[in-house]
């Protein structure tokens, strides 16, 4: 797949086959989020990798509920391990380079014919004791991995001329 047809084509995926993700996938995905960009290269992230059903379940709770990711075969908990780090543009290092790093992730998925969905609604404390994170880390998002049972349509985004200024703010 070329990457413009990736980025396409990728949706949040909230239903899955109970069909296991080959290894080989999962190696692919895990590759894409290690060759991430970071700020000064610090790659201070750590990919908990979730295929026991019962973590995965309390995982789903943890999340409000949200019932797909437990059903999904795969769960990657992306964690933040550098916590302190401010850029002096102000913000915060290590949620934006996880972020990088989960998105690289699901584009790679996409790629292999796998489905994810970004999950940021979940109860941080909650996850971290199930996870076993210590206190020094931060969950930056929780990413079911999985056979989609279907593909979604596309979500709406707002047109190119909204979102886009040229030289000034406008
Ligand atoms: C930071 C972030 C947090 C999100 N959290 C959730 C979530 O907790 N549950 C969920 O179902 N989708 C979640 N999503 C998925 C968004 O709802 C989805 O990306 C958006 O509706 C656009 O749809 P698409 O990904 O299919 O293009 C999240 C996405 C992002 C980027």
């Amino acid at each position: 797949m070329e990457t413009f047809e990736c980025i396409g084509a990728r949706r949040s995926v909230r239903s899955y086959e109970d069909r296991e993700v080959e290894e080989e996938k999962l190696g692919q995905v895990l590759e894409a989020g290690r060759l991430a960009p970071s700020a000064n290269n610090r790659q201070g992230w750590k990919f908990v990798v979730v295929r026991d059903a019962e973590l995965r379940q309390r995982l789903a709770r943890a999340a409000h509920g949200q019932s797909f990711v437990g059903q999904a075969p795969v769960v990657i908990a992306a964690c933040a391990t550098e916590t302190g780090r401010v850029m002096s543009c102000g913000h915060p290092a290590h949620l934006v380079d996880t972020s990088i790093a989960i998105d690289h992730m699901t584009l790679a998925a996409r790629e292999q014919g796998l489905g994810t969905c970004w999950i940021g609604a979940f109860e941080q404390e909650e996850v971290k004791r199930i996870l076993g994170v210590p206190a020094s880390a931060t969950v930056v998002g929780l990413l079911p991995v999985g056979y989609p049972t279907s593909w979604p349509s596309a979500s709406s985004r707002k047109p190119l001329g909204e979102v886009v200024c040229y030289e000034r703010w406008q």
